[in-house]
């Protein structure tokens, strides 16, 4: 009785997993219709509790980093794994590995080969960003010039919001953001050692083209108050 009553309950709980989790779904029939791109800022990282370990080289870039670029449909889904068969192969990526070192670089500890960062992303989302990406050297190379382009700590800086310890209000962080070209942000924010708000991450959106920043929606979420830039 016991054991049926667990196996019922086992089996409801997959139930319940597999209903949140998106379907996959094959990309060529449905390109995304629009793209995340998640930038991090490294400083933030160091200052949590768990700390940060670095490369000592090559040394990842005083700038934001790049943490995710994931296809997305407007319904809200999005596609995963949509080519279990397909792994990154490094040697075809050899010629970015200098910049993805720099800007999509593993933070946390124990330091990790950052390779094993970049495969996951390959398998879960960047074999999903076909037919707009249409391979390794696209999805990777294109997210590092989202990146670039973004320009995020340069715009921040031009108006005076800089990695230097202080506090911003969050307003201002988002408003600044739209104001340097970029779409409407989601902020997320994480907990220094002393227990303050400080800015992780910024998530934009560019839309199917994965290049063109555009407004997505549901974003403008996020954070609090003043928020600390830390320093990196
Ligand atoms: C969401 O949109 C995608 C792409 O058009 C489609 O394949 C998927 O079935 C849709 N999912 C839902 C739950 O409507």
């Amino acid at each position: 009785m016991e054991k049926t009553v667990k196996i019922m309950l086992s089996a409801f709980i997959m139930l319940l997993v597999h209903a949140s989790l998106p379907s996959t779904i094959s990309s060529a029939d449905n390109p995304p219709d629009f793209f995340y791109v998640y930038l991090k800022w490294p400083g933030s990282q160091c200052a949590t509790k768990e700390g940060c370990c670095l490369k000592k080289t090559p040394k990842p870039a005083r700038d934001f980093i790049i943490t995710g670029f994931q296809p997305y449909y407007f319904n809200g889904t999005w596609p995963e794994n949509c080519d279990p068969a397909s792994h990154l192969d490094v040697s075809k990526i050899s010629h970015l590995r200098t910049r993805l070192e720099a800007h999509w670089p593993s933070l946390t500890c124990p330091g990790s080969n950052p390779e094993k960062l970049w495969s996951d992303a390959w398998k879960k989302y960047g074999t999903c960003s076909k037919p707009t990406l249409k391979n390794q050297q696209e999805y990777f190379r294109q997210a590092l010039a989202v990146r670039k382009s973004a320009n995020l700590l340069k715009i921040l800086g031009d108006a005076g919001i800089r990695p230097d310890g202080s506090s911003y209000p969050r307003d201002t962080i988002s408003d600044t953001i739209i104001g340097g070209g970029l779409s409407l942000p989601g902020l997320s924010c994480s907990t220094d050692k002393d227990g303050n708000m400080q800015l992780d991450q910024v998530i934009l959106c560019t839309g199917s083209d994965a290049k063109t920043f555009t407004e997505c929606p549901g974003n403008g979420f996020g954070c609090l108050g003043d928020v600390k830039f830390p320093h990196f």
